[in-house]
């Protein structure tokens, strides 16, 4: 059964995520460090590269309901660069003048992915989990500073976009997802972006000054 697949694959899922959740929450107990503004580029970089994935990926997917969940998202992901790029405009940062960073190693693995199962595991369920989670810590961060206009944007906008991107994750997988081998690589491809994610965001960790910082 596809759905129970789909099932043991969150708590597996839920399970590798922990750890990564647990490093951002670590950087909320202790006197977190981070300037806002360099935070709020993390998801600038982060928003307009999951949209442009989901731009590449949409034209190369057969299937005609996963096709549109990717157009649909990378329109998502660009309403959300916007939301943070006018946030960071009334910060006073001239998001005009901001330039995307280079594709990170995560980024450049989920592009390499050319499967519609692989891509549903990878972007949908994994990715928008894992920016869900350390969405919700970014904004702790933000309202023990007091800024609650980015709490709101992310409560109001953000976030339920990002859980609905999840959501219709597991669903495409249930559904695709239905031979022996798909869902072996769809349990490897949600494996391999958390270990790639986790190393990735470790390392900006020590470059920022704290693990709490935004996803897409
Ligand atoms: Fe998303
Ligand atoms: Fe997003």
């Amino acid at each position: 059964m596809s759905s129970a697949f789909v099932a043991d694959l969150e708590s597996l899922k839920s399970e590798r995520l922990s750890g990564i959740l647990a490093a951002g929450r670590l950087s909320l107990d202790g006197d977190a460090g981070g300037d806002p503004s360099a935070l709020l580029q993390v998801a600038l970089a982060n928003e307009i590269g999951v949209s442009e994935l989901a731009a590449v990926w949409m034209p190369t997917t057969a299937e005609v309901d996963v096709k549109i969940a990717f157009a649909r998202q990378a329109g998502d992901e660009a309403n959300h660069f916007n939301l943070v790029g006018a946030r960071l405009s009334a910060l006073g940062i001239d998001v005009a003048a901001w330039t995307p960073p280079p594709d990170n190693p995560l980024f450049a693995y989920m592009k390499s992915l050319t499967t519609t199962v692989e891509r549903i595991a990878a972007g949908l369920v994994t990715l928008e989990s894992l920016a869900y989670g350390v969405n919700e810590n970014f904004m702790a961060l933000c309202a023990a500073r007091g800024d609650h206009e980015t709490v709101r944007i992310y409560r109001e906008y953000i976030q339920p976009d990002e859980r609905a991107h999840q959501q219709l994750g597991q669903a495409l997988l249930a559904k695709y997802a239905t031979t022996e081998a798909e869902q072996a690589a769809a349990r490897d491809t949600v494996l391999r972006v958390l270990e790639i994610a986790a190393a990735a965001r470790a390392k900006a960790a020590s470059r920022l000054g704290t693990a709490c910082f935004p996803g897409c």
